[in-house]
């Protein structure tokens, strides 16, 4: 057991050399080895398919020499390592935001960890910030000065948040699981830069808080389906909450697509094993036991509200302008443990959204809706996820992939197999996906798309549970620890297309640690290397930003952050860290605004027990005064989120 002082000065010894430039001929060779000339890929498909504001990014003008020859980040590679504090690039301001607890509706009580209560917290900023989504204000001056940011709170540590929270309090104490619960969900802020710093507005119209109690509509062809009903709602319509939201997507419509995805710890009880859910819920992971809220409240125990578990795995919609509107569980999109919701205006104008559900062996999906995106504001848009084709992806070994209609009727999902109606298949959408053979996945986080390349990324996080005979073409690595990046590529730039490409952009990791690693990957350097790959950002010039979770002192060096990933060109594939969490966390929710000038990103768990991270082996880190961000004795670590800006102003990493 070590001292804090000497776990600190043990992680400051793994830090490895900083130097990050190779030669350009180091470069060239480990990109034509690795590569055999991109498989002639070079050509990029330029889209103009965004629509127009809120988020918009203007179309590129076309393939740049300079791709090719530069790196097209400009900063200086903040180097492994870590520490109780975070860190951001020379030359850059990361201040923070707003933190967990802070007040978020009129009548919220300041923080005070000793006296926190659910009744208090509601009106708070919730626990475990995760997606980040930022909306322009409709007329601002400069819409990259004034906007809404919507905000996931995943999931809660009772332990971490509350001095009085031991384990035996944890799971016997119903004050601490209402606290928990109002923690959960999401919340709107409305956000202003004046004199090149960011504060949230205070008193907004907009300001929100949605939790585990908030009133939720079931929408799509779910809706209402015998299998969603429940004692205290059997219209099967309404449910109260949403569980464990991950990370989502911005709609070019103006609304906020918040995903749940592990949904399963928060159910106990059981149901017998002839039960109509028994194998769905065994498909699920039901129960988790994570949490012990159905000690108290019914709907999470499955023995006495089997069907509660069927209502949480969906996206949900929410527009941010409205407070008073209700979110909507859009069920067309599929019930999986849903990662994010990103997605692009396809070229004939539908909407089209990627999906990774976020565990080892699971899928990759896909969305198309069945209408065009009209402008932002038509009522034609409010409802358009409810109707569209929801498909899963097969990786061929010859760099093809196939988008698998997951269509009631048709092929193996039949009533034979159990789906009796367009709701089965997507209250069971993994098990019809299993049907059509879709290919099992390292993990799959984000994936999002890159309007300027019209290609797209998927992150997959790890899998070390891959043994040598389960590899295959798409996912190559047996005990696949630090995870790898694909690249899909839509023919003819068609994202609605049935056949795609893709290739391997990035295995991930240490190359000094997995050697398979060096020999696959562009790095060359000992710095240019990213692990555990998860939520993914683009920004307005098109270049790709990747946030991790998992790196741990122990395991890679360093903690969490995030860096650029060169995508095109000669230095395709190598890495540069931006910016560090501090021990224990986790980094999520990377968006810029559309200047490029504002980087937000949500630090998510600081503090978490971590390994041998400084501090994190103990929990009470907030009797020491080194807690993130406070770092005042009795205050606990608290995530919170940091808006990043360049010094004098400017585009970040130009
Ligand atoms: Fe909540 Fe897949 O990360
Ligand atoms: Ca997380
Ligand atoms: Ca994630
Ligand atoms: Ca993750």
């Amino acid at each position: 057991m070590h001292t804090l002082a000497q776990a600190f000065d043990a992680s400051e010894n793994i830090g490895r050399n900083n130097s990050d430039s190779p030669s350009i001929q180091e470069v060239v060779a480990a990109r034509l080895n690795r590569r055999a000339v991109l498989k002639g890929t070079l050509g990029i498909a330029v889209l103009a398919t965004t629509v127009g504001p809120p988020v918009s990014v203007k179309a590129a003008p076309g393939r740049s020499a300079d791709i090719d020859a530069n790196p097209r980040f400009k900063f200086d590679d903040i180097g492994p390592g870590g520490g109780y504090d975070h860190q951001v690039a020379n030359g850059y301001d990361a201040d923070i935001l707003i933190r967990w607890g802070d007040p978020v509706l009129p009548g919220a009580p300041a923080f005070d960890p000793a006296s926190q209560n659910a009744g208090g917290q509601r009106l708070q900023f919730g626990y475990n910030n995760d997606f980040l989504g930022y909306l322009p204000m409709p007329g601002a001056a400069n819409p990259s000065h004034h906007g809404l940011l919507v905000v996931n709170f995943e999931y809660t540590s009772a332990e971490l948040m509350l001095p009085r929270a031991g384990q035996q309090d944890i799971r016997t104490d119903e004050d601490i699981a209402d606290i928990e619960m109002a923690a959960h969900g999401g919340a709107v802020i409305e956000v202003e830069r004046a004199a090149g710093k960011w504060r949230v507005v205070a008193g907004s119209k907009f300001a929100r808080r949605i939790d585990v109690e908030t009133p939720i509509e079931v929408a799509g062809p779910a809706a209402g389906h015998d299998r969603l009903k429940t004692q205290t709602d059997p219209s099967g319509r309404h449910v109260r909450g949403m569980l464990n939201n991950c990370g989502g997507g911005i709609t070019p419509w103006g609304t906020w697509l918040s995903c749940e995805e592990n949904f399963h710890g928060y159910f106990w009880g059981e149901v017998a094993p002839h039960h109509r859910e028994a194998g769905n819920f065994k498909r699920y992971g039901v129960r988790g036991q994570w949490y012990e809220w159905g000690r108290w409240h019914d709907r999470f125990d499955l023995a006495k509200e089997p069907n509660e578990a069927n209502r949480f795995g969906w996206v949900v919609e929410i527009d941010p302008f409205d407070p008073t509107s209700t979110p909507k569980k859009r069920t067309a999109l599929g019930r999986f443990k849903h990662e994010g919701a990103a997605g692009i205006v396809n070229k004939d104008g539908r909407y089209v959204i990627y999906m990774g559900d976020d565990e080892s062996f699971e899928y990759v999906y896909r969305f198309v809706t069945a209408a065009r995106v009209h402008p932002p504001g038509n009522a034609a848009n409010r409802n358009i996820l409810d109707d569209g084709v929801l498909s899963v992806a097969r990786f061929n070994a010859d760099g093809t992939l196939d988008w698998l209609p997951l269509v009631h009727g048709h092929g193996l999902i039949t009533e034979a197999n159990g789906f009796a109606s367009r709701a089965d298949v997507l209250i069971e959408t993994r098990r019809a996906a299993d049907l059509l053979g879709a290919t099992k996945m390292d993990r799959p986080e984000d994936v999002e798309a890159n309007p300027r390349t019209g290609r797209v990324y998927v992150s997959l996080t790890n899998n070390a549970g891959r043994t040598a005979d389960q590899v295959d073409a798409a996912n190559p690595s047996a005990d696949n620890r630090f995870g790898h990046i694909v690249e899909m590529t839509p023919a003819d730039g068609d994202h609605t297309a049935n056949r795609f490409t893709w290739d391997i952009l990035l295995k991930c990791g240490d190359p000094s640690i997995a050697p398979e690693v060096a020999a696959s990957s562009a790095s060359g350097v000992e710095s240019g290397w990213l692990a555990m790959p998860d939520n993914i950002a683009v920004d307005a010039q098109g270049r790709l930003w990747i946030a991790t979770d998992g790196n741990t002192m122990a395991t890679t060096g360093r903690t969490d952050g995030l860096w650029g990933l060169e995508t095109e060109g000669l230095f395709r594939g190598r890495a540069k860290q931006f910016y560090r969490v501090p021990a224990g966390g986790e980094l999520c929710g990377p968006v810029f605004t559309p200047d490029d000038e504002t980087l937000f990103v949500a630090v998510q768990h600081p503090g978490e027990p971590a390994g041998s991270d400084p501090g994190t082996q103990d929990i009470p880190l907030r009797h020491l005064g080194v807690a993130w961000p406070d770092f005042r004795p009795g205050i606990p670590p608290r995530p919170s989120v940091v808006a990043i800006t360049k010094r004098g102003g400017g585009k970040i990493a130009t």
